[in-house]
């Protein structure tokens, strides 16, 4: 599908449209019953306990886990699950994973991991041309990381390189951005800037955010709706909905001592 029609998307459909979906891995269920549309503008914030299949829900929009039953739409079409290096919906949808430890000998430097979040956009053996780099540079200025561009990301901080991988995300162009505990590994004022430009993002580029966090207060600052996960939907509703707390008690119970 090509951007001008993504951006004649009327706000009433939803982009991303989620039916019946159960996954599981061997022998383990992960989730089942997950019905949820998703609406353009939108940001959602999802939340649960460890284990309860937030991740792995991100993995099966973006078709990284097969379903063991269901159908998952971005944009009206059914997802891709299969090989294919460039699945459809990578185009559009731009993807921050979990921090995971980088070894500080990874030679990659910072502008170059930017540049891998282009390859769908650019194909796997051209070259990026000038308006690619100008993508990037653009993707590492929204997050203060410009001046670190030649930087190994070996050599930055976990916070410094989280915020690379948002930029990676971001040097897509992509209308759907998926986060998976993007603040985690950032201190307070790293926080509080990548929740404002999460708002940007969705107010000036018009993109649909869906964000995993455990901060609650976080959580629900920041998203125009809520999803309380555990395996299955436990609850979605406004983030300034009084019923939220009582949901939120149930879903993480407090630690016995
Ligand atoms: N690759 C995998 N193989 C086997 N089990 C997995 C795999 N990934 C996740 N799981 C299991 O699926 C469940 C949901 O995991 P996950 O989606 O990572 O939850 P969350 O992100 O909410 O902590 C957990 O029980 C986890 O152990
Ligand atoms: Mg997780």
């Amino acid at each position: 599908m090509s951007i001008e029609k993504i951006h004649d998307w009327p706000k009433e459909k939803p982009i991303i449209e989620i039916r019946d979906l159960v996954v599981t891995y061997q022998d383990t269920l992960a989730l089942y019953g997950i019905n949820l549309d998703i609406y353009p503008g939108e940001i959602i914030g999802i939340c649960g306990p460890n284990g309860a299949g937030k991740t792995t829900l991100l993995k099966a929009i973006l078709g990284l886990v097969k379903p063991y039953r269901g159908t998952i739409k971005v944009y009206g079409h059914p997802i891709e699950t299969k090989g294919n290096l460039f699945k459809k919906q990578y185009f559009q949808i731009g993807y921050v994973p979990q921090l995971k430890a980088i070894d500080k000998n990874f030679p990659a430097l910072v502008k170059d991991v930017v540049m891998m979040g282009r390859y769908p956009k650019i194909g796997l053996f051209k070259r990026p041309n000038k308006k690619d780099w100008e993508i990037v540079d653009e993707a590492l200025k929204a997050i203060d990381m410009y001046y670190m561009r030649n930087r190994p990301i070996g050599h930055l901080s976990g916070g410094q390189q989280q915020k690379v991988f948002i930029a990676r995300a971001l040097a897509l162009e992509p209308s759907i951005l998926l986060l998976d505990e993007p603040t985690a590994a950032l201190d307070f004022r790293m926080t509080a800037s990548i929740m404002q430009l999460l708002r940007k993002l969705r107010d000036e580029k018009h993109m649909t955010i869906v964000s995993i966090h455990h901060d609650l207060r976080l959580l629900k600052e920041n998203s125009t709706r809520i999803v309380c996960l555990n395996k299955s939907i436990v609850w979605t509703g406004p983030p300034d909905d009084p019923e939220l707390d009582n949901v939120l008690r149930k879903v993480y119970p407090l630690p016995t001592i």
